[in-house]
């Protein structure tokens, strides 16, 4: 794909994407994590900058580098993921989340190294719910009339012998309540740290039973995309 299609198409825009795993700790060497290697929402903030976007990037764990030319924000947990996009939501106009938030944090963070028992008892670990991030961000805009005028949801999704991945999709975007959703389908090998993907875009607007736009190659190339869907989007937004 062309890179200069996107060129200049978000000047003066700000960008926000969240990327990367969040870790949940334990005590203070251990925490439980996830999978994600950040690497589609580096190239979602590489495609943004290239777009002309101020992009500030809160990367919690991340297998790949910090692109240059972000404001990079670093955070570690779900909280701390929280209050950065809180911060944020209010000077951005696009709000994209694709990190791997936890839904579930220890309910506990041992102030010292847990140790083995003598009496040779397992530990029980008890797990509490994170917020959900990407919903209090629809909430809040709602709520204050101000914030993102677009915001970006992903979801990861297997499908099961009850619903296919698209419909887990539509129904993930009707729960969040965000303006576009970025479908992944996941395996045990699928896109999980691999360069190459293949995902469709689902709008609130897409008509029933339609094919939501689909959009296969390398990060970079989804990343692009992507960018191009949410110059598109804020377009049609402006009055
Ligand atoms: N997300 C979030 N806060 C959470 C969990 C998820 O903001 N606590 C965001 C993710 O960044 C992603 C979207 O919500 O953009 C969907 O994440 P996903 O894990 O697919 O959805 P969940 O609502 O957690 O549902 P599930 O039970 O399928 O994991
Ligand atoms: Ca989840």
């Amino acid at each position: 794909q062309d890179n200069s299609t996107n060129s200049g198409r978000l000047a003066g825009k700000t960008v926000t994407v969240t990327a990367g795993g969040t870790r949940e700790p334990l005590d203070p060497v251990r925490f439980l994590g996830n999978r994600s290697s950040g690497k589609q929402g580096a190239a979602i903030a590489e495609a943004a900058l290239a777009a002309g976007a101020r992009v500030r990037f809160i990367a919690a764990h991340l297998e790949t580098p910090v692109p240059s030319g972000v404001d990079l924000v670093q955070v570690e947990t779900a909280l701390e993921l929280r209050e950065a996009v809180h911060a944020a939501a209010a000077s951005t106009d696009v709000l994209v989340m694709s990190a791997a938030v936890a839904d579930f944090r220890p309910g506990e963070n041992a102030e010292t190294k847990i140790k083995k028992r003598d009496d040779g008892a397992d530990p029980v670990i008890t797990l509490v719910r994170n917020p959900d991030i990407l919903q209090e961000a629809v909430q809040c805009r709602a709520e204050s009339g101000t914030g993102p005028a677009l915001i970006v949801g992903f979801a990861a999704e297997t499908g099961d012998g009850s619903a296919s991945v698209l419909e887990y999709g539509r129904r993930k975007l009707e729960r969040k309540g965000c303006d576009l959703l970025v479908l992944n389908q996941v395996g045990r090998s699928l896109v999980f740290g691999q360069d190459n993907t293949e995902v469709r875009i689902l709008s609130p607007q897409d008509a029933p039973g339609s094919e939501p736009e689909a959009v296969a190659g390398s990060k970079a190339d989804v990343a692009r995309h992507l960018v191009d869907r949410i110059a598109e989007e804020l377009d049609a937004a402006l009055p």
